[in-house]
């Protein structure tokens, strides 16, 4: 069950290509006027003669703007479609045309057609992260979970850039690398839940990890019982679909340093006994995307040859309610071993990462980051678009917020004050899973720090916001699953390998 949804195949071009059937061109912001960016000479006078105006006034008219997140098709009578993307400040960074890539191509994906389109992008692209950036872009936006026959899609991008090919070729393979994972995370975390559950994700990431050529280990219910996984046992008891801990191994020789990245990976979140209402409920197929992301993550990394060794793991469960569910006060006995009084059930990604963190510090990895869809108080806290960033040192902290930067994605710190601990004391055991909602991004954070000894160098990213779009899509990111956090951790992973 890998889903890898065809993605593009992306070339790179000097010029526009004669069977390119849309040509995206940008319009960029240089002293205070609009000027459009890489729009051939010849293709501009042909265009100029059948508008019989000048195809910038054209562009104008019809709401082209330099202003990011537009994006305008010209009348195209028989001829090649050309669409103009709002670039921002004609300094462009990869994040400005990863964007403008991103909206052109869902333009262009959604167009009608039986024959997948090729696609030209021609901003003027150099230097190699704005060539990333763009291959990004074009292909993150051409994502469409489960084209149908009416609309093929895109089927071909061309980065149209002046740059070296020694220079280009390698930045648009990390391009290609890096979004065909975060398509792929997208995937998974859009199939439904009566298909994607503990054991069939765990399949799909076996298969997915031979196509890599990364190994794959799989602990199901009695492996996790014998090895004393309290966490992942008890939020995955009320489920028939039991849980499973998935480890994926990247060892490439010359490798110096260690990443372990742990996922969150709840197939379906209904709350357990302390049911969730209705609406809340809804998305929650989404509660597996950090461990979509690690996964996608880690095959990127080792499709572009990072020297890093890398070890993911996917905590993996349904958390439902049943005779055989796991209970508000039950006292569960972790797998290092701590005793941890459930206050609710509703709060189970922390347990099975709690499981998943104590095992990836065995290793001692040189840094261990956690991905979740964890909790609603970081929602209210930093909105749908920003993960929360929580780590108890500031190196840690500044080497994640960095490689969030390169990759073009929103990230944000948060505090796990000294006092956190205090809030989780109980009397029943060595700690309780939740307390008061009053900053729980925080207090999650601090919980989960109690499973990674202080020597280790730790951070917990909480995507609960922007890991699903419920609303309109924009630029790349389009409705449903974003695929977010992929792009940093690859980054992340570059960072590591110096
Ligand atoms: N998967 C949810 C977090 C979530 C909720 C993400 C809503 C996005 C939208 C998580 O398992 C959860 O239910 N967390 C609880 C924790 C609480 C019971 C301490 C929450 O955030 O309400
Ligand atoms: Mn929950
Ligand atoms: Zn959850």
């Amino acid at each position: 069950m890998v889903l890898v949804n065809k993605v593009p195949m992306v070339e790179l071009a000097s010029g526009i290509a004669k069977d390119a059937d849309v040509v995206v061109v940008g319009l960029a912001c240089a002293s205070g006027k609009d000027v459009l960016v890489g729009l051939p000479d010849d293709l501009g006078r042909t265009l100029g003669r059948t508008f019989g105006a000048d195809v910038a006034s054209v562009a104008a008219g019809l709401g082209a703007s330099s202003k990011p997140g537009t994006t305008v098709a010209l009348p195209a009578p028989g001829g090649r479609r050309v669409l103009v993307a709002g670039l921002g400040d004609i300094d462009v960074t990869a994040e400005q045309v990863r964007r403008a890539a991103g909206g052109a191509l869902r333009v262009a994906a959604a167009l009608p057609g039986t024959q997948p389109l090729t696609v030209a992008v021609s901003f003027d692209t150099v230097g190699p992260q704005v060539i990333q950036g763009v291959t990004e872009g074009a292909i993150l936006g051409a994502y469409t979970y489960r084209p149908n026959a009416a609309n093929a899609g895109v089927g071909v991008v061309q980065i149209v850039t002046s740059a070296r090919r020694t220079e280009a070729r390698p930045a648009m393979d990390a391009g290609v690398a890096t979004a065909t994972a975060v398509c792929q995370a997208r995937d998974w975390v859009n199939e439904a839940p009566n298909t994607l559950y503990p054991e069939s994700f765990a399949a799909a990431i076996k298969e997915y990890g031979r196509a890599h050529r990364l190994t794959v280990d799989i602990m199901d219910e009695k492996a996790l019982a014998a090895e004393g996984f309290g966490g992942l046992l008890a939020v995955g008891g009320g489920s028939v679909r039991g849980p499973r801990l998935v480890k994926v191994t990247y060892a490439p020789r010359g490798a110096t340093k260690h990443l372990a990245l742990v996922g969150k990976g709840i197939t379906f979140d209904s709350g357990g006994l302390d049911l969730k209402q209705r609406a809340g409920m809804y998305i929650m197929k989404f509660d597996m995307s950090g461990a979509a992301a690690v996964v996608a993550a880690i095959a990127a990394i080792a499709d572009l040859g990072i020297k890093v060794r890398v070890s993911a793991y996917g905590c993996l469960a349904e958390n439902l309610p049943s005779g055989t569910a796991y209970r508000p006060s039950d006292v569960l006995t972790m797998y290092n071993k701590l005793t941890v009084e459930n206050s609710n059930t509703d709060a189970e990604g922390r347990l099975v990462l709690a499981d998943g963190l104590a095992l990836a510090s065995e290793e001692k990895p040189d840094l261990i980051v956690d991905v979740a869809t964890l909790t609603s108080a970081c929602t209210i806290a930093l909105g749908e678009r920003v993960a929360g960033l929580m780590s108890r040192d500031d190196a840690t902290v500044d080497r994640i917020l960095d490689a969030a930067e390169t990759a073009g994605e929103l990230f944000w710190q948060l505090p796990i004050p000294e006092e956190t601990r205090a809030k989780l004391d109980s009397k029943v055991a060595d700690l309780k899973s939740s307390s008061n909602p009053e900053g729980g991004a925080l207090t999650a954070a601090g919980f989960l720090s109690e499973f990674v000894p202080r020597d280790l160098a730790w951070a917990h990213v909480d995507i609960a916001g922007p890991a699903f779009n419920e609303y309109e899509p924009y630029d790349y990111v389009p409705a449903g699953a974003t695929g977010v956090a992929v792009r940093t951790l690859v980054a992340l992973a570059r960072s590591l390998a110096g």
